[in-house]
């Protein structure tokens, strides 16, 4: 610790929870009192009391509205200059390196700025180093500043963990030290459900619905599938799905059996309709929709977001803004009613249907007991159902459209590839079991997961001070866990961390690198992905079907250049050439 005196005092005082800011305020409350800003209640009250009874109402007014604007001026200049400065000073004091910290806007402008350069140069056909290209400004600071640097969004600090060992500690959230970050209000209506939680809230829904996505459950179904046949089942879901994709596909040939389409966009309808599929079962049609509705209003909160710095921005009563919540009562409306039904029928003893919903609904009811404390309400059914479509169906394409892309650019492995699925089941359906034994199918999408993870960060925020490393933070400091950096590390990956080779996960995640955590797409400790079975049997069941029936090469048109809108996208699509087999 390079400055003593500057180590961070959190005792006299408990600050608001997500303010890095806080703990701070605090010391320099304690050593610069008279800089405090008086409240404005007390400001008024004082006023009033100096002006006498017989001031009038209008020198009343005038001295509260001026006591406000100095009061708002001292918190501004606190918010955005002090308390950075602070933070900025205490985290130097103990040796950590970052940017230096500018007024209000922190380094948003920057990392704006090369972002956009970095986007308009693509990458040469077969590179994979991709960090630079998709977080310039972060691969910049971590060059110039050391393994341990600190950022600023805005007036807060984030610091930026490259390092797995720390990585592990912050996930596997032991004594329970990290929180995930407030998102701002407007991502609600994207993404809510278990993934937002915290504390009880989240492990009751984390119980409730970890029933739904267990790898029996998945295997459980299938085999009562073969059974019975009637039904909405899983993995024969996926198989449907996959099937009709690659009919679609074949009626696109020409006469010499050659087509040209950009899989990014059959993907992501591939994957939309597995999870209408999946969770509604016999109300598809429905569920159908509820993808269209949830793929518009990423594009328009997205749009909200370019935006929402602009104080009020979101209380506008602009086309933007009001299609955003008509589009939610939508989606509510909906699956208000599908759940209702549903919650009826398992009430009744009907069959559950064994479907998403289905298995929610029976988990909920089992887990609950009548007791409604202790199980979901409609409202929280309605949360986690949308969640099915943000958190699975985007990112399990984009790994699918990387993967495509991936086995053009090597075309060895695609060969590989499919010798071995056509070993395990010929022209037949894949089944739970044969694609389970996919060895080098595997280690293919493990490997493009660490190259191109479609979640590129995590963020995690201390709910208490805590000691990481060494180094002391307050209640509220930031972290970014950079997945992206981390997976194309050469100090833990090797020489050739940037090269794909897949044989590197021949023996399993686990002995891919000596460091436990270094590949997390997925993440790590108690709240890694739910999905994470369910994605990987879809990804294995939809490679597999394609590698049956095609060969595939890149487009001429194909520009190599990754980025991110949420998850890893390749920028201008993805055109493959296909030739039926
Ligand atoms: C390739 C596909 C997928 C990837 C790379 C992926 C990645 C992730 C990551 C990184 C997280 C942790 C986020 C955080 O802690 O901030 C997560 C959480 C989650 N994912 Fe996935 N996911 C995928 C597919 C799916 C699917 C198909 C579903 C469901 C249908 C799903 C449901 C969830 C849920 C419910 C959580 C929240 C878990 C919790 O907070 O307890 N994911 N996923």
């Amino acid at each position: 610790m390079a400055d003593g005196a500057e180590a961070i005092d959190l005792r006299e005082k408990r600050p608001a929870q997500g303010d890095l800011a806080t703990p701070l305020i605090v010391r320099l409350a304690h050593t610069h009192r008279r800089l405090s800003p008086p409240t404005a209640k007390e400001s008024c009250t004082g006023a009033a009391l100096m002006l006498g009874e017989a001031a009038s109402p209008w020198i009343l007014a005038g001295a509260a509205a001026a006591v406000a604007l100095l009061w708002l001026c001292t918190w501004m200049l606190q918010w955005a200059w002090w308390t950075p400065r602070r933070l900025e000073r205490a985290l130097r004091g103990q040796g950590l390196r970052g940017t230096r910290y500018r007024l209000f806007i922190g380094d948003v402008a920057e990392n704006g700025r090369r972002n956009r350069e970095a986007a308009s140069r693509p990458l040469p056909l077969g590179s994979h180093d991709v960090v630079p290209r998709v977080i310039p400004f972060f691969c910049n600071v971590l060059k110039e500043h050391g393994k341990l640097p600190f950022i600023w969004t805005g007036p807060k600090p984030i610091v930026i963990i490259t390092d797995p060992d720390l990585a592990r500690e912050i996930l596997s959230n032991k004594p329970g030290n990290f929180a995930k970050q407030t998102t701002a209000g407007i991502s609600r209506f994207v993404i809510g459900g278990v993934v937002t939680y915290e504390g009880e809230k989240w492990a009751k829904h984390r119980r409730i619905l970890n029933p739904a996505f267990h790898q029996e459950k998945i295997k459980e179904q299938y085999l009562k599938m073969l059974h019975n046949m009637s039904g909405m089942r899983m993995l024969p879901v996926f198989s449907a799905c996959c099937t009709e994709m690659i009919t679609r596909w074949e009626n696109s040939m020409s006469s010499e059996g050659l087509s040209e389409l950009d899989v990014r966009d059959e993907f992501q309808n591939l994957t939309g309709d597995v999870i209408s599929r999946t969770a509604f079962g016999s109300s598809y049609q429905e569920g159908w929709r509820i993808f269209q509705l949830q793929e518009e209003q990423a594009k328009r909160v997205l749009k909200a977001f370019q935006r929402i710095f602009i104080p009020g921005y979101w209380y506008l009563p602009i086309e933007n803004n009001r299609k955003i919540r008509e589009i939610d009562q939508e989606i509510r409306t909906i699956l208000r009613g599908i759940i209702v039904k549903r919650d009826k029928a398992v009430r009744n003893g009907e069959s559950s249907n064994d479907d998403l919903l289905g298995l929610l609904v029976e988990s909920n009811m089992r887990q609950s007991n009548e007791r409604e404390n202790l199980g979901m309400s409609i409202e929280d059914m309605i949360e986690e159902c949308k969640l099915f479509y943000a958190a699975g169906s985007e990112t399990t394409s984009v790994l699918l459209t990387w993967t495509l892309i991936l086995l053009s650019m090597h075309p060895e492995w695609q060969e590989r590839a499919r010798e071995e699925v056509l070993h395990h089941f010929g022209r037949t359906t894949p089944d739970h079991d044969g694609l389970g034994r996919l060895k080098i199918v595997t280690m293919i999408l493990h490997e493009v997961l660490r190259l191109y993870p479609p979640v590129v960060f995590l963020q995690r925020t201390t709910r208490k001070e805590i000691e990481l490393g060494g180094i002391k933070y307050p209640e509220g400091a930031n972290f970014t866990l950079p997945i992206l950096s981390i997976h194309h590390d050469p100090s833990i990956w090797g020489q050739d961390a940037s090269e794909f080779n897949p044989e590197r996960f021949a023996n399993g995640v686990s002995k891919a690198t000596k460091f436990q955590t270094a590949f997390f797409s997925f993440a790590w400790g108690p709240r890694i992905c739910l999905g994470q079975s369910f994605a990987m049997l879809e990804a294995k069941m939809a490679l597999a079907t394609i590698l049956q029936s095609f060969s595939f090469e890149l487009s001429p048109s194909y520009t190599h250049a990754p980025h991110t809108v949420l998850t890893l996208q390749p920028q201008y699509g993805a055109p493959i050439k296909l030739k039926k087999l």
